[in-house]
C-alpha cells in the first residue's frame, strides 16, 4: 500500500474500538464517531483505539472514499439507528461505497419500524439496512465475533488455513470482495455465505454465531 488507506467506522463502542484496533494494528487508518463531538471523543479513543481519528459522523465516509478502500462499518445499536442518518455515508460522494453491517438484533430492543418490518417477515436485518442505506452496498459482516475476542482472533501473521474464519453476505459480488480484502487483511480467513439472503446463520440465534470457525464449518450454509 503506497498511501494508507483508511475505514469509516459509525459507532465507538466495544464494537467499533474493537474493529479499530484490529485495523490499525494491520497498518490501516481508522475514522471514527460516535454521539459524541470529535473533541470529546478524543480522550475515549485514546485509551481504547489509540491512533483512530475522530471525527463528526457526516465525514465518516470521506476519507475512506477518497484514499479508500471506500468501507464504513456500521457499528452502532439497532435501537439506536433511526439517529443514524444515511445520508453520512450515502452522500459521501463515493457512488460505491460499501457499508458493512456489523449490527446485531437483540430482543430486548425496541427497533425502528423499517427495521422491525422485514424482521417480522422471518427476513434477516441486514434486508433492513440495505433499504436504509440505498445508495451503499451492503455487505453482513463482523457481527458475529465478540470484541473480547477480536483482537486474538485476528492474526495477520498465520497463513490462511491456520487462521479464524469469519463469514460475510452480501448482494454486490465486488463490494464482497472489497470486504474479504479488508478481512484478509487483518488477519481473518473470510468466506462468503452469497448473498444478503443467507446471512440468517450468523445472527445472534444461528449456528455460525460467536463460535470460533474454520473454512468448512462456513461453507456447510453457504449458498
Ligand atoms: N460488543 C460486541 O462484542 C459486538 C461484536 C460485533 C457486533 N456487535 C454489534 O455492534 C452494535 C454495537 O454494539 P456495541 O457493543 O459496540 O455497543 P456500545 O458499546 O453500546 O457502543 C455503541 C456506540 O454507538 C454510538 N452511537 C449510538 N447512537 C449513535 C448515533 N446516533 N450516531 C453515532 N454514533 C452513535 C455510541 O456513541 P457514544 O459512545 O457517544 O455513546 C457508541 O459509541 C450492536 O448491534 C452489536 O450487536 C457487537
Amino acid at each position: 500500500m503506497s498511501e494508507q488507506q483508511v475505514v469509516g467506522i459509525l459507532g465507538s463502542g466495544r464494537a467499533g474500538t474493537a474493529f479499530a484496533r484490529v485495523m490499525l494494528r494491520a497498518g490501516i487508518g481508522v475514522d471514527m464517531c460516535s454521539t459524541r463531538p470529535p473533541k470529546a471523543l478524543q480522550h475515549h479513543l485514546k485509551i481504547y483505539a489509540p491512533g483512530a481519528v475522530p471525527v463528526w459522523p457526516w465525514q465518516v465516509a470521506a476519507r475512506t472514499s477518497t484514499h479508500g478502500p471506500g468501507i464504513v462499518i456500521l457499528a452502532v445499536p439497532q435501537e439506536e439507528l433511526d439517529e443514524v442518518d444515511p445520508g453520512w455515508v450515502n452522500n459521501a460522494g463515493s457512488a460505491d461505497l460499501v457499508l458493512v453491517d456489523a449490527t446485531n438484533t437483540w430482543h430486548d430492543e425496541e427497533l425502528p419500524g423499517w427495521l422491525q418490518a422485514p424482521i417480522d417477515e422471518q427476513l434477516p436485518s441486514s434486508y433492513g439496512i440495505a433499504g436504509r442505506f440505498s445508495r451503499t452496498k451492503v455487505v453482513k459482516a463482523l457481527n458475529h465475533i465478540s470484541h473480547h475476542d477480536i483482537e486474538a482472533a485476528a492474526n495477520p501473521d498465520l497463513p490462511l488455513e491456520q487462521r479464524r474464519a469469519v463469514a460475510l453476505a452480501g448482494d454486490d459480488g465486488q463490494a464482497r470482495g472489497r470486504v474479504m480484502n479488508l478481512l484478509m487483511l487483518i488477519g481473518f480467513d473470510p468466506v462468503s455465505l452469497g448473498g444478503l439472503c443467507a446471512s440468517h446463520p450468523i445472527e445472534p440465534d444461528g449456528p455460525l454465531f460467536d463460535r470460533p470457525l474454520r473454512r468448512e464449518d462456513i461453507l456447510r450454509f453457504a449458498r
